[in-house]
């Protein structure tokens, strides 16, 4: 027997499942026998005494939870750490574990109200004594850690459970001697385990199955060489016999019901200061500052959900409600992460999200030099679509050519220092590119709610896709938006597949072309080819358009209108000398209709229009999309998305595609103004072109009236 090693228990004289707080006390409220509980009780006290001392608190009266005592609190040397219980039914066991170590002698650290921590539930020495393991992510805040780090002066390793099976960190993770760990991976998320594999060698991890963990093997007691549990299967056994530990098995099946076994019931009270350890918490802390519609634009719950989805962990340290309306609020939040890595990747969800640091956290954004054309440093922030600044020399710059999946370069030119989105390509030595997180924020305007709701109303189905039900509402709404673009002089860019040909729909643009509804068009070879093959024989790739029929040999047509317009040297030259005569191409000559075919690798031809530098025909879109209103993408998967990759928001996107597919990916780009119609876009187009032309007939009657 070890005369230096001291263990707390409780007895179970009142002990029962009357609530439930936790998955295993589910359906066994008053399910547990107290006899059996005693019984088992009492063999595990033995099992310990015949190795260890043990200490009794003594047992109260509605606090049926107090057997488990691993949750009184964190011990080490001289100090411990007091729970603060999550759960208001286990609160009640806060003042006696309080008053039994004040009587032992200990100095009792107590964290702030509303900080919740259970004790050595969720936080376990490494047997070394090297550094202390905590657990979060359901009973113990990961705020509390810091004060761990810094009241037992040690290393604090936080990792995130993310089973609510087991809620608490000595349920699935179990530090032995000799630097051993029994665990069950999946308990955590995979940054824990990246860390625990980090701290700890492959040979030293034994790792258990699930039905290990459910028989609550990883709650054991280490003491030596021995390890006490509930139960361990074959396998489990001759691995830590191994490993050089003998497994003593005791049946704790009554506390099983309550989410408890051999650990639970018991809190070593002993536990040495290695003198070389020092505090250290990874774990860091941000303010950040959200203004807006904060609840009704759901931006509150998307900023807390980052937050811990992505393993951090927020205090709302303030938030002003608007009352009114229209006036907005404002919250401050501080987010706490477990390491700089998972802070950096919450961060930077949350600039997207409009976060903004607190000034007196400000600082300029980190920059570092190109050392590579093309390429950027590591860690480069990545833009999105989001109108974005970045501070330098503590000035706030606006950057140039928003789009997303670039890197913002600074430079320095004749009218000062200049912020630009760049594509990698485009990179160049003697610029500097922003790294980090610090520094950066998007600028989302609190719209009015009046504001809001007329953009709403354009993309009521901006979440989701419209079903074929609502397509002619949508389609009426596009109508107006097409036509109020056109009165004002705006700019529509329309983005074509080969479909519109084959649906029907050519002539439908050729005459939205035709009316002055169209302000440029992008496409590849494809919509090109079957447009002029259409005009020129009547068929789309062979196809009667007429007739809904093949024609003999007509799968030569499309090659045949190819080589006409390579003959003349160009659509333009085609039209121009009489070649061609009709068709969405020859109304974009006529009418002066820019447009622009991207190529690709199945291109037939390519007609001499097609550009198959795709560097030079990325350029050509976004040159031609600049200054767009709106963008009506019809029915091509792969200029629709090239098209929405380099569109900054603010930018209206229409999505027509049959497949759902597509559309979901357009206008899930977290950008209120895309719109997504999941039809025919042939008779997509035929719908459009007849509400134009009532609408035209409704302004005439309203005109002559
Ligand atoms: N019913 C108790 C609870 O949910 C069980 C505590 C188990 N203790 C432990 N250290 N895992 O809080």
């Amino acid at each position: 027997m070890s005369a230096s090693i001291r263990f707390l228990m409780c007895s179970p004289d009142h002990y029962d499942v009357d609530y439930v707080i936790n998955p295993w006390m589910e359906g066994n409220i008053h399910k547990s026998s107290r006899d059996r509980a005693v019984e088992q009780w009492q063999r595990l006290f033995h099992l310990l005494k015949e190795r260890v001392i043990v200490d009794l608190v003594t047992p109260q009266k509605g606090v049926p939870d107090m057997v488990f005592t691993a949750n009184a609190g964190l011990v080490l040397g001289d100090n411990v750490v007091l729970s603060r219980f999550y759960h208001k039914e286990r609160q009640g066991e806060e003042p006696f574990f309080k008053q039994w170590f004040e009587q032992q002698g200990y100095t009792v650290h107590e964290l702030p109200q509303d900080l919740p921590f259970e004790g050595a539930g969720d936080a376990l020495l490494d047997r070394e004594g090297r550094w202390l393991w905590a657990g979060y992510g359901f009973r113990s805040e990961l705020d509390s850690h810091p004060y761990l780090a810094k009241w037992l002066d040690i290393e604090v390793l936080s990792l995130r459970l993310m089973d609510e099976r087991f809620y608490h960190l000595d349920t699935c993770f179990c530090p032995l001697t000799d630097g051993y760990l029994l665990y069950y991976p999946p308990a955590f998320d995979a940054y824990s385990n990246r860390l625990i594999e980090m701290r700890v060698a492959p040979e030293k991890r034994i790792a258990v199955g699930e039905a290990d963990a459910v028989n609550f093997a990883c709650n054991a007691v280490n003491v030596d060489r021995t390890v006490v549990m509930n139960q361990a299967s074959n396998d489990l056994k001759r691995r830590l016999a191994e490993a050089g530990f003998e497994v003593l098995e005791t049946p704790l099946t009554e506390f099983l019901k309550a989410g408890g076994a051999a650990k639970c019931l018991t809190l070593r009270v002993t536990e040495p200061i290695q003198p070389e350890v020092h505090a250290a918490a990874a774990v860091e802390s941000r303010t950040i500052r959200l203004e807006g519609h904060l609840i009704d634009s759901g931006v509150m719950n998307r900023t807390l959900d980052a937050v811990v989805e992505g393993g951090g962990s927020f205090q709302i340290l303030n938030f002003q409600l608007g009352v009114q309306r229209q006036s907005t609020s404002v919250a401050e939040v501080k987010v706490t992460a477990p390491s700089h890595d998972v802070m950096e990747k919450i961060m930077s969800q949350l600039i997207d999200i409009g976060a903004v640091r607190l000034p007196q956290e400000l600082s300029d954004a980190q920059l570092e030099p190109i050392v590579q054309a093309g390429v950027a440093p590591d860690d480069f922030y990545v833009t999105t679509i989001y109108p974005t600044e970045v501070r330098v020399n503590s000035q706030w710059l606006r950057v140039q050519n928003q789009r997303m999946d670039g890197a913002i370069a600074i430079s320095q030119t004749s009218n000062g220092t200049v912020a630009r989105c760049k594509l990698l390509r485009d990179l160049e030595i003697g610029e500097d590119v922003v790294v980090g997180i610090d520094g950066i924020r998007t600028v989302r305007k609190p719209e009015l709610r009046e504001q809001r709701n007329t953009q709403q109303e354009f993309s009521f189905m901006g979440a989701g896709v419209s079903s074929e039900r609502r397509v002619e509402l949508v389609v009426e709404q596009i109508a107006w938006e097409l036509r109020k673009i056109r009165d004002q002089g705006g700019k529509v860019v329309v983005v074509a597949g080969p479909v519109v040909i084959h649906t029907g729909g050519g002539n439908h643009l050729s005459q939205l072309i035709r009316e002055g509804y169209v302000q440029a068009l992008l496409g590849g070879n494809a919509i090109a080819v079957h447009d002029i093959e259409q005009s020129l024989m009547g068929t789309s790739l062979g196809m009667d358009m007429k007739r809904g029929v093949s024609v003999r040999g007509g799968h030569r047509h499309h090659l045949k209108a190819i080589n006409l317009i390579r003959r003349c040297g160009s659509i333009g030259h085609a039209v121009e000398q009489g070649a061609l005569t009709s068709g969405i191409f020859y109304e974009c000559i006529q009418h002066r209709v820019p447009f622009s075919l991207a190529g690709s690798i199945r291109d037939d031809g390519p007609l001499p229009d097609t550009k198959m530098d795709l560097i030079e025909a990325q350029a050509d879109y976004a040159r031609l999309i600049e200054g767009a209103d709106l963008i009506l993408m019809l029915s091509s998967m792969l200029h629709s998305i090239g098209t929405g990759n380099m569109t900054p928001a603010g930018v209206k996107m229409v999505c027509v595609d049959i497949n759902p597919a597509v559309v979901t990916k357009l206008s899930d780009r977290g950008s209120v103004e895309s719109v997504g119609v999941v039809t025919d876009v042939g008779l997509f187009l035929s719908l459009l072109v007849q509400q134009l032309s009532q609408l035209t007939s409704r302004y005439q009657l309203t005109q002559t009236v």
